[in-house]
């Protein structure tokens, strides 16, 4: 979602501030602008993209220290006058804000009964002359920050840029990810550690809480309270240095042919076939623990929750315990019961996800125990479990995505075989199901160098008014996730239901030539599937049919696409393949920014 850059040091700022600008493009926004001092503060913005921000951006901006905003709106629409930065009535301050000022009405109102007069319907605009008015009666930025702060509530990351102090940028963090990268007498800001690869590998992770005195020579930390805090200097995972297209045209076919590498970085050291063990060690659970949990609960939106939907048929089939997946955003809302022997999985690529992190916080308040199953190490959903396991897919730039699902999956598989080995599976099963596990990686490369022929179905779906997707078992999940692919990528209405479920409503929808995707592997539900895909086609549907190489089944498609043959549990890695490439190939045909669709947004900071 939003994304905040923030430079002090030697160099012209405004280049850094552009340049960190592109690099969080990928989060998804609408508006972007930039604020930076020398003798005067300046301050420009502009609605679209980063490019046309560039465009109103004069050549010779001048200033040594600036910050910098993408917005995906919430309070107010997509507007010059609601972009950030925001500045107080002389325009002598200017802030950019990640998150949400849940008070914004009620302090807008009193500042506006003061005489304040507002240029936008942003909540962020209230931070600016909140803090014009502590400035004055409380001379010290900082401090006058801190009381700013205390009369507000919600969630923030925010950068404040003053004119009169043009030797410093104060950040704070409440909810909202802040990264400072500490370079040779410059300093760097950013909501996201991307913006900083090409200057430093030296970071502090700003905590909710924490302000931040950021100076061309480093940064002091301190509580809203005052006290100070000694700031915690990391190194940056060498993994965020990968993230760059290299010579694919886009983020997502380059993170959909990574998702072999992906997958075995996610099972190395994890699981040892020879024996049929497997052990996520950031779990921090004894396989006493293991055998007295009575429930397991999946939490996750979008992707996420479909990786869950798999895992969950999984766990439950061969651990034995009953497990659910649950949409994360629904969760807190209906005041679930958190039995005490109940263990969560709280399931996130961006680890920032509002949604899933309202979850896990609902389970904590609870007493219940959740585990973060995460993309991004030093997340704020990874810290806030404490104990959980990352899914290593690397960094995943494009909107739409991939190689987390399969590596979200993949995790959840090998804590399956943990938990069903200490409780249910015999040595021989477990065996079985290791070394299968372990060959997954394998077939998802050899599948994704073969040609695979979408083209028919994309030039069907071009012309249709929906799309249907039906599948059985773990291929719902499958069907889930392929509609919900295509839909974000290609704009196009996609329905996915259970194949069982087709009878009960959707098939009033169908009609001469309408296209149906069936996902229908080689499994104990194959036939009841092929079943639907009869009816289906009796109603003059036409069907592509997602199947295992060498079934016959194939016959009774109108486009047949096969994948290669594994056993039932793994048939999720290798069907959601042309799944993700008919997305990908529909997108493309239509035009789509497949990277960046349009109203999305990659980690959804807001609930
Ligand atoms: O970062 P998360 O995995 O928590 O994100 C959850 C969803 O927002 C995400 O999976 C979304 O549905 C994707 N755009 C799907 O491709």
């Amino acid at each position: 979602m939003c994304g905040i850059v923030g430079y002090i040091g030697e160099r012209l700022a405004a280049p850094i501030l552009l340049e960190g600008l592109r690099r969080l493009e990928y989060r998804g926004y609408d508006s972007a602008g930039i604020a930076v001092t020398s003798e005067t503060l300046d301050v420009h913005k502009q609605v679209g993209r980063v490019k046309d921000l560039l465009a109103v951006v004069p050549e010779d901006l001048h200033g040594k220290a600036g910050i910098a905003h993408t917005r995906w709106a919430t309070h107010g629409g997509v507007t010059v006058e609601n972009a950030h930065p925001h500045i107080d009535a002389e325009g002598k301050i200017a802030v950019v804000h990640n998150g949400i000022i849940e008070n914004a009405t009620i302090l807008r109102e009193r500042l506006e009964d003061e005489g304040v007069v507002f240029r936008s319907e942003t909540d962020t605009e209230v931070l600016s002359h909140l803090i014009a008015k502590c400035l004055k009666e409380q001379p010290d930025p900082v401090m006058a920050l801190r009381a700013a702060l205390r009369l507000v509530r919600g969630t923030w990351g925010i950068a404040v840029l003053f004119e009169d102090h043009p030797n410093t940028i104060i950040a704070a963090r409440n909810g909202s990810p802040l990264v400072i990268g500490l370079g040779d007498g410059e300093t760097f800001l950013a909501s996201d550690p991307h913006a900083l690869v090409p200057y430093t590998r030296r970071v502090v992770y700003l905590q909710d809480g924490e302000i931040a005195l950021i100076s061309a020579s480093g940064v002091t930390t301190q509580l809203l309270d005052g006290d100070a805090r000694d700031p915690v200097i990391e190194t940056l995972e060498a993994e965020w240095a990968e993230a760059e297209k290299g010579d694919f045209p886009h983020f997502m076919l380059k993170e959909m042919h990574e998702q072999a590498q992906a997958l075995r970085r996610c099972l190395s050291g994890r699981v040892v076939a020879e024996d049929g063990r497997a052990n996520l060690g950031g779990l921090e659970l004894s396989s006493r623990e293991m055998v007295n949990i009575q429930r397991i609960g999946l939490l996750g939106c979008g992707t996420a929750h479909y990786a869950c939907r798999v895992g969950a048929t999984a766990i439950e089939q061969l651990a034995r315990v009953p497990a659910l997946a649950e949409v994360a955003s629904e969760f807190r809302h209906r005041n679930p019961v958190i039995h005490p022997q109940s263990l969560y999985f709280a399931v996130s690529q961006s680890g920032e996800t509002a949604d899933t992190l309202g979850a896990v916080r609902e389970v904590q308040i609870k007493g219940g125990q959740v585990r973060g199953v995460v993309n991004v190490v030093g997340s704020t959903i990874a810290r806030e479990c404490g104990s959980g396991v990352y899914i290593h897919s690397g960094p995943e730039m494009a909107v739409a995505s991939t190689k987390a699902f399969s590596n979200m999956v993949a995790a959840l598989y090998v804590f399956t075989l943990q938990l069903a080995r200490a409780r249910t599976l015999a040595p021989h099963e477990a065996r079985a199901f290791a070394e299968e596990l372990m060959m997954v990686p394998d077939l998802v490369e050899s599948y994704l160098q073969q040609e695979v022929n979408v083209a028919p179905v994309v030039e069907w779906i071009q012309d249709c008014r929906s799309v249907l997707f039906l599948g059985r078992g773990l291929s719902a999940a499958v069907a889930a996730e392929g509609a919900l692919k295509l839909m974000e990528l290609a704009y196009v209405p996609c329905l996915s239901y259970p194949s069982g479920e087709m009878k009960h409503g959707p098939i009033a929808l169908l009609e001469q030539g309408s296209p149906v995707i069936v996902i229908a592997p080689e499994d104990e539900v194959r036939d009841k599937t092929l079943s639907n895909l009869q009816e289906c086609r009796a109603r003059g549907a036409r069907v592509a049919l997602i199947h295992t190489e060498g079934d016959p089944i194939a016959k009774h498609a109108d486009v047949s696409i096969s994948v290669p043959r594994t056993s039932r549990w793994f048939t999720p890695f290798l069907t959601v393949l042309p799944l993700q490439l008919l997305a990908y190939q529909t997108a493309l045909a239509m035009g789509r920014d497949i990277d960046r669709p349009r109203n999305l947004a990659k980690s959804v900071t807001v609930e």
